[in-house]
């Protein structure tokens, strides 16, 4: 999909579609103003009648509109003026995106660009826009039978129109916005891929393949060096399953080379049975979305080089499947973390934070500016806060404030839970340093907390992404998330050091 930026006014240009936005009650943006006036009045006549509702994101196409030289006009509601903000302009975008994906204009001029939001600047905007616009046309087809002869469908060339003068910050931001839906794309597919394609080599192979292309180092240990590491939780998940684990370490160097590292850490499980602690047979294909933590860390990772960010950041996935098995760990079993504490599995299915623990320990060797790890690791972080934000906890508070913000900012949003001392205490063992599972109460903060006693060395947030990275019913699929809110971060990160 290309995206061009330019400047002008809508009307004495020729497109498949133009996108134009206006407020409940017909008040016109700048760019439905100028229609208007070339329409003899048309346009607002039109809205008159009342065809379009006034909930921001409701959308009228109009044809032919006179005066006018595109065929297609495609209204846009911002809803009430006095109700306007962030949230609504987001639903007009995303409806605009969705029609100019399902329409059959080949071309389409978007003029939502300058319409102005409180609390958000022009480039900002721009790159939101873009990013939402590049992300709407994704379709899953990969182990799908697609018609040979599929009609044409969807926009592939996007003009971005703006009344400002252009400059080279312009471009930028839509470049940028691209790069991050492209990322949200690699998310996504690694996401709906069946767990029987998408097996930890398959994950390790992807990330070697993002390595070449954009030319930084990518590790992949297999289980033996695994072991030499000692990594004792990670390789007990990996006990019931025959498919080989692997441990994937990307080094994305656009920083100078003594700048500290991000480190992103994405939990891997290619599919979750439960291992013997087995889960109940409904929805269970759905585990096989538990490695979006993975697929976000490399989504993230194609849409920073493709932005060519002067940051460094590693990328550390342990990847495995959690099987039962004759050789898989049973329920009180003792294993020893790479960090020397040991740890009594109590329950088989809580497995993501055995896989974490050892690779947050292995992250200290980066001396981290900061370590993020992104995993589905809780049933409960869907219970407490539904499929809107991600659940945020973290040892730092001016990491969880500016984690807040770039949700804010990204449209991908977190909410943070507490991870206070007091619930460290649901995770006493008799048998070992701590247990692997906290009982019935807080699952996401006792999760949280067992992670925690494993990233002591540096500033840490955790993401609990288990009710945002996929959606379930009809809709059915990965969402690309957290690929925007983790973009946002590395770019303010980027942009706040010296001499970038
Ligand atoms: N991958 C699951 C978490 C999950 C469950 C994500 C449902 C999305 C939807 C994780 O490995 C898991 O099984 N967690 C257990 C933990 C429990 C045994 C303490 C859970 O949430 O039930
Ligand atoms: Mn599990
Ligand atoms: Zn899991």
């Amino acid at each position: 999909m290309e995206f061009t930026i330019k400047t002008g006014t809508p009307e004495k240009l020729e497109t498949g579609t133009l996108v134009i936005g206006v407020h409940a009650g017909g008040t016109l943006t700048a760019a439905a103003k100028s229609l208007d006036k070339a329409s003899r009045g048309r346009l607002s006549k039109i809205l008159a009648r009342g065809d379009l509702d006034d909930k921001a994101g409701a959308t009228l196409l109009v044809h032919d509109l006179p005066g006018v030289l595109s065929p297609r006009v495609l209204v846009v509601s911002l809803g009430k003026q006095e109700e306007f903000g962030d949230r609504a302009w987001r639903d007009a975008a995303q409806a605009a995106a969705k029609a100019l994906a399902a329409g059959p204009a080949a071309e389409a001029v978007v003029c939502l660009a300058d319409v102005p939001v409180a609390g958000r600047d022009f480039e900002a905007g721009l790159r939101l826009l873009t990013r939402i616009l590049a992300d709407a046309p994704y379709r899953y087809r990969t182990t799908r039978s697609v018609p040979k002869e599929e009609p044409r469908k969807g926009a592939d060339h996007i003009v971005l129109l703006t009344g400002c003068e252009l400059d080279a910050s312009m471009a930028t931001a839509v470049r940028n916005g691209q790069a991050t839906a492209e990322g949200m794309a690699l998310a996504r597919e690694l996401a709906n891929l069946p767990a029987n394609v998408c097996t930890p080599e398959h994950l390790a192979s992807t990330a070697r393949g993002l390595g070449k292309e954009f030319r930084f180092k990518v590790e992949v240990f297999e289980r033996k060096e695994i072991e030499k590491l000692g990594m004792g939780a990670f390789l007990s998940v990996a006990r019931g399953s025959h498919q080989p684990p692997r441990l994937i370490v990307m080094h994305y160097k656009g920083g100078k080379p003594k700048d500290k590292p991000v480190v992103l850490v994405g939990k891997g499980i290619t599919f979750d049975t439960g291992g013997i602690s087995l889960k109940p047979a409904a929805e269970m294909d759905e585990m096989k979305f538990d490695m979006c933590g993975a697929a976000s860390v490399l989504g993230t990772f194609r849409a920073i080089a493709r932005m060519a960010l002067p940051i460094n950041v590693i990328g550390i996935v342990p990847a495995t499947e959690n099987m039962p098995g004759g050789a898989a760990t049973k329920p009180g079993d003792v294993v020893t973390s790479m960090s020397g504490q040991t740890i009594e599995v109590l329950n088989t299915d809580a497995e993501g934070r055995l896989i974490l623990c050892d690779a947050l320990t292995y992250a200290e060797r980066f001396k981290p500016a900061c370590v993020i790890d992104i995993a589905t690791l809780t049933g409960a972080c869907v219970i407490a806060l539904g499929k809107i934000p991600s659940g945020l906890l973290a040892n730092d508070d001016a990491l969880a404030r500016e984690l807040v913000d770039c949700g804010t900012a990204s449209g991908d949003r977190v909410w943070q839970l507490p991870l206070w001392e007091e619930y460290q205490e649901l995770l006493k063992s008799n048998f070992a340093d701590v247990a692997n599972i906290g009982g019935r109460y807080a699952g996401t903060i006792t999760a949280a907390c067992f992670l925690s006693r494993f990233a002591k060395a540096y500033k840490w947030a955790h993401l609990d992404i288990a009710g945002t990275a996929w959606l379930s019913g009809d809709a059915k699929g990965g969402t690309g998330r957290p690929v925007p809110l983790l973009a946002e971060f590395l770019l303010g990160r980027a942009m706040a050091a010296p001499g970038a």
